[in-house]
């Protein structure tokens, strides 16, 4: 599986010869201007909630590319309304898709969309595929729901906010780790913004004081698991 960052929580995973793109918001970031949204290739959207740094490129990608949303039941239902197609799942849920079983997960956050309108209960998506068992956390606090992400699935990555402020920050992170039974973290949703700009030394420290690796990807730079 290759994982390539986008900036703040924006993700393009290759996978069994689909390509999963996770809550773009390109356009409108600073760090990723050299990224051109148009040649983003994309067979499914996965949106963790609602919020504008989550979902501003969604509408640009599905039209160029009549990518699959697959979200909660309350933003697959608000694409719907604007033609795009979609996967509707609840927590809990699962659902078998062509590249692999997507389960969405607890998350501790807020999801309304820009013009106010409900975006369902945030949450996370628990990848499991024949490449690899990925934990995309999305937005949120440090939970001891993480603890059921390992009863499910042995975890080869788990992508956690690092940022603060709107999320958990790194302290809570490692701790999270500890909870998903994962030493291999990929850090999102940090230096964006003023409120969650980071030390990266500092930061990877942390990680590496628990034997643990924190992997923060330069901007359009991948990985490979
Ligand atoms: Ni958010
Ligand atoms: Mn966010």
């Amino acid at each position: 599986m290759k994982i390539s960052y986008l900036g703040h929580a924006a993700l393009a995973l290759e996978v069994a010869g689909k390509h999963l793109v996770v809550d773009p918001f390109i356009s409108g970031n600073e760090l990723a201007k050299h990224l051109d949204v148009h040649s983003i290739k994309a067979d499914y959207i996965l949106i963790t909630h609602a919020h504008q740094d989550h979902i501003l490129d969604v509408e640009t990608i599905a039209k160029n590319t009549s990518a699959k949303v697959i979200s909660n039941y309350e933003i697959v239902t608000y694409y719907n309304a604007k033609g795009i197609e979609g996967h509707p799942l609840n927590h809990g849920g699962s659902w078998p898709f062509d590249f692999g079983k997507v389960t969405y997960v607890n998350a501790i956050h807020t999801s309304s969309f820009p013009d106010g309108s409900y975006g369902g209960q945030p949450g996370g998506f628990l990848l499991e595929t024949e490449e690899g068992n990925v934990y995309i956390a999305g937005d949120t606090a440090l939970t001891f729901d993480m603890k059921l992400i390992p009863l499910k699935a042995t975890i080869d990555l788990a992508i956690l906010p690092i940022g603060d402020n709107f999320t958990m920050g790194i302290d809570d992170a490692v701790i999270a780790s500890d909870f998903i039974e994962c030493n291999k973290v990929l850090g999102y949703h940090y230096d964006t913004f003023g409120y969650i700009k980071i030390n990266h030394i500092e930061a990877k420290s942390k990680f590496s004081a628990k034997n643990k690796e924190l992997i923060l990807l330069e901007i359009g730079n991948h990985i490979t698991i």
